[in-house]
Order: structure tokens, then C-alpha cells, then sequence
């Protein structure tokens, strides 16, 4: 009876301990197992499937580099990617969640996202370390689940918005209401624009909401002295309308642990 119930649980750890080391050696095998760093698949000794999704030699120390995840937690602030994403369950639902994006995607996917970015991610000129240290950090908020509000895909029409005619010669923004709109990428993208993530305006001190954007469009110049944005002229229909459309319609501001 004893003898079966070590046999047993022999054959059930053999069963479930990982076949990366037919291959491998082990290594940090005190702070978890290989999937938990790397990822892959440890229930296979053909290699193709073994290393399906793998986290590489470069980034597999998420984990453990505490210095790096929190250099890439501070690009990550200082660059405001959480006006038009979530990231660890915080920021603005206006373009895919980051951490459930971390949880599916490999880390050299997640650096061409950011290095090559589409037209409606801005392009930020980072150097390859610092998308390093980035990646490390949104690895670390992956969560395994995807997002429970998927992001939506819009599929914009031939139709111009009010935005589009009047601002989106210069400009460019994700809304929730409308998907993207604009093709300018001489002024600033104004995704996310009233919320704590959307970077302050110093002559302004404050965050924007729609009262400061109305006299802003209007004539810039009454909130800074130095903008080179000139007054647009716009009927009250219109600056309402533009005013709606930059609603976030998801915004979660409570505190996350990243
Ligand atoms: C059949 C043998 C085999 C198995 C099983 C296997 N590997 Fe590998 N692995 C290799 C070989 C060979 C290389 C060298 C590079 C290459 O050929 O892809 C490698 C490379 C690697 C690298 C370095 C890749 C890089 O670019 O940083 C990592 C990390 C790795 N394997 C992790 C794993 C993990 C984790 C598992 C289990 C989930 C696993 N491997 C299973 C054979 C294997
Ligand atoms: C705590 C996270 C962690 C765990 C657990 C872990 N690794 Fe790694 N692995 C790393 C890091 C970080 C590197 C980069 C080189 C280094 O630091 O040793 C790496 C590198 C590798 C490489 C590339 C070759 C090399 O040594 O540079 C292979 C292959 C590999 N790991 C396989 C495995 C296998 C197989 C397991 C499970 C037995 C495993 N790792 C467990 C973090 C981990
Ligand atoms: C103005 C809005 C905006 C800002 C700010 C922004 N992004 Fe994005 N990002 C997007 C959009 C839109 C997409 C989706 C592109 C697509 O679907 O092709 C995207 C996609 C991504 C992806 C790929 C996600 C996936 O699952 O395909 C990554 C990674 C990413 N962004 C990282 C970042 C990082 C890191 C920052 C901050 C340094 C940042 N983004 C700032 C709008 C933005
Ligand atoms: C002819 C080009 C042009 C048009 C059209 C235009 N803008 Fe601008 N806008 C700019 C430029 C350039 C800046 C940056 C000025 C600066 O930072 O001083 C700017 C800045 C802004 C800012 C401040 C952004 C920040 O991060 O501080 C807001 C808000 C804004 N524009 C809203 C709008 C809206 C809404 C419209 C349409 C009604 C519009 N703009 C039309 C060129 C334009």
C-alpha cells in the first residue's frame, strides 16, 4: 500500500516536471520553474513546441532584476502610456491592454510594437535598453487572462468627423466613441487628453478637461502665452461636438500594485 502511493506520487511529479532539461541544465531552479521565467511549453521534448511563445535569454529576468523593471516602470510613467493604455488594471481603455498583451506575446513582438509603432501610437525614440527595461516591467504586470473589456477595433468610415475636418490636419486621437480620427502628426496626439495620464501642460499647471479645452480652441493663447497653435475658428455645434468625442469612456484611476 505505502509502495503504491510512492509510486504514485513518482509518477506523478515525473509526469508534470518539466522536459526543457532532456536539453537544458537547470538554473534558478530555488526561484521557480523554467516555465515561470521563460514560458514555452515544458510538457513536450520536441523543441519547436518546447520553445512556442518563449521568453528569451534577454528579458527572462523580469523576475529577478528589480532594477530594471522599475527603470521601466518609470519610462513607462514619465512617457504616459497609460493615457491610451492599461496597464496592470490601470490607465485608459483606448488601445490594447498592455499587461494581457505582455501575457500573450513574445518579448521581441512587444519591442517591434514599440520601436515600429502603428499611426496611431505616437513614435517614441527610445533606445533599445530602455524598450528593454519597458518590456521587463509589463512583463512582470502580465496577467494570464486577457482583458475583460477587449479592445475595440473600429473600423473608421470614409465619413468625416468634425474632428477630422478641423483638427485632424495637425492632429491625431483615439476616442471611444469614434476609434481614431485625424492624420496630422504635426501636433501633438490628444488620445486620453482629460485624464490624470495625459501629460499637464506647464503654463497650465492642471489636467485638461473640457471647459480649458473649449477656451483653448477658441484662442489658445488665452492658457499659453508661447503655443504655436492659432485659434481655430469653429461654431458652437462643433466645438461641443469635439468636446464629446474626446469622452474616455474607461478610465480606472484606483490604485494597482504596479
Ligand atoms: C529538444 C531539445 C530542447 C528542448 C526540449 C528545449 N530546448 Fe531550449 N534550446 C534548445 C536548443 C538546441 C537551443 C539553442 C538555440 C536554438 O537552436 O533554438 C535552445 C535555446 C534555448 C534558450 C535560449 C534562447 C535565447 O535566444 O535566449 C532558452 C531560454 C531555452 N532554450 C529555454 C527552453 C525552455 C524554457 C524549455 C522548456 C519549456 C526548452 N528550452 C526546451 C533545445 C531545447
Ligand atoms: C528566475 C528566472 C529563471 C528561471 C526559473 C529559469 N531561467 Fe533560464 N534564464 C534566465 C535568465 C535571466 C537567463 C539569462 C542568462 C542568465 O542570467 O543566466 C536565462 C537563460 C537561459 C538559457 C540560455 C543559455 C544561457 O545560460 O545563457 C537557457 C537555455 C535557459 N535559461 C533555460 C532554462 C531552463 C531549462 C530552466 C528550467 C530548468 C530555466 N531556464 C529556468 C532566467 C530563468
Ligand atoms: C496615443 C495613444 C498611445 C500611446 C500614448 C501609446 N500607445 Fe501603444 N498603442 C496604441 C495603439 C492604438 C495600439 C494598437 C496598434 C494596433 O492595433 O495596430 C498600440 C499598440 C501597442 C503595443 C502592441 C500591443 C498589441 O497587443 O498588439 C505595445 C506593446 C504598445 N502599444 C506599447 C506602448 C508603450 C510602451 C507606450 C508608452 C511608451 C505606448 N504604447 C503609448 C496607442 C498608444
Ligand atoms: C494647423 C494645425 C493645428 C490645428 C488645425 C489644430 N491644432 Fe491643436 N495644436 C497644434 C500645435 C502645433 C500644437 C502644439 C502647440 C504647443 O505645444 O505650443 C497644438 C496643441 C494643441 C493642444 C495642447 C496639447 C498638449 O499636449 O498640450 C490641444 C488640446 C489642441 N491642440 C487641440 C486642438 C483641437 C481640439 C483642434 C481642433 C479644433 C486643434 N487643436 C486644431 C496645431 C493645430
Amino acid at each position: 500500500m505505502v509502495i503504491r502511493i510512492i509510486l504514485i506520487i513518482f509518477l506523478a511529479s515525473t509526469a508534470f516536471a518539466e522536459l526543457c532539461t532532456t536539453c537544458h541544465s537547470e538554473h534558478y531552479e530555488k526561484t521557480g520553474s523554467c516555465i515561470s521565467c521563460h514560458r514555452g511549453d515544458g510538457r513536450t521534448s520536441r523543441k519547436n513546441i518546447a520553445h512556442f511563445g518563449l521568453i528569451t535569454s534577454s528579458y527572462a529576468d523580469f523576475k529577478i532584476n528589480a532594477e530594471a523593471v522599475e527603470k521601466g516602470r518609470k519610462i513607462t510613467e514619465k512617457a504616459s502610456c497609460r493615457r491610451c493604455h492599461l496597464i496592470g488594471g490601470k490607465g485608459n481603455d483606448l488601445a490594447p491592454d498592455l499587461s494581457a498583451s505582455a501575457a500573450k506575446n513574445t518579448a521581441e513582438k512587444l519591442d517591434k510594437s514599440i520601436s515600429e509603432p502603428t499611426d496611431f501610437m505616437p513614435k517614441f525614440y527610445f533606445t533599445k535598453t530602455s524598450r528593454t527595461s519597458i518590456i521587463k516591467y509589463l512583463l512582470g504586470t502580465s496577467v494570464s487572462e486577457t482583458s475583460k473589456n477587449p479592445y475595440a477595433v473600429y473600423f473608421t468610415d470614409s465619413s468625416e468627423n468634425v474632428f477630422d475636418k478641423k483638427c485632424g490636419g495637425c492632429h491625431r486621437v483615439i476616442t471611444s466613441g469614434y476609434g481614431p480620427s485625424g492624420i496630422g502628426d504635426t501636433a501633438p496626439n490628444l488620445s486620453g487628453l482629460y485624464s490624470e495620464f495625459y501629460p499637464q501642460r506647464k503654463a497650465i499647471g492642471k489636467p485638461w478637461d473640457k471647459k480649458i479645452l473649449k477656451e483653448w480652441m477658441k484662442n489658445p493663447r488665452s492658457h499659453d502665452k508661447n503655443t504655436l497653435m492659432a485659434p481655430v475658428p469653429l461654431t458652437e455645434k462643433e466645438s461641443e461636438e469635439i468636446i464629446r468625442m474626446l469622452e474616455i469612456e474607461k478610465t480606472v484611476k484606483e490604485h494597482s500594485p504596479f
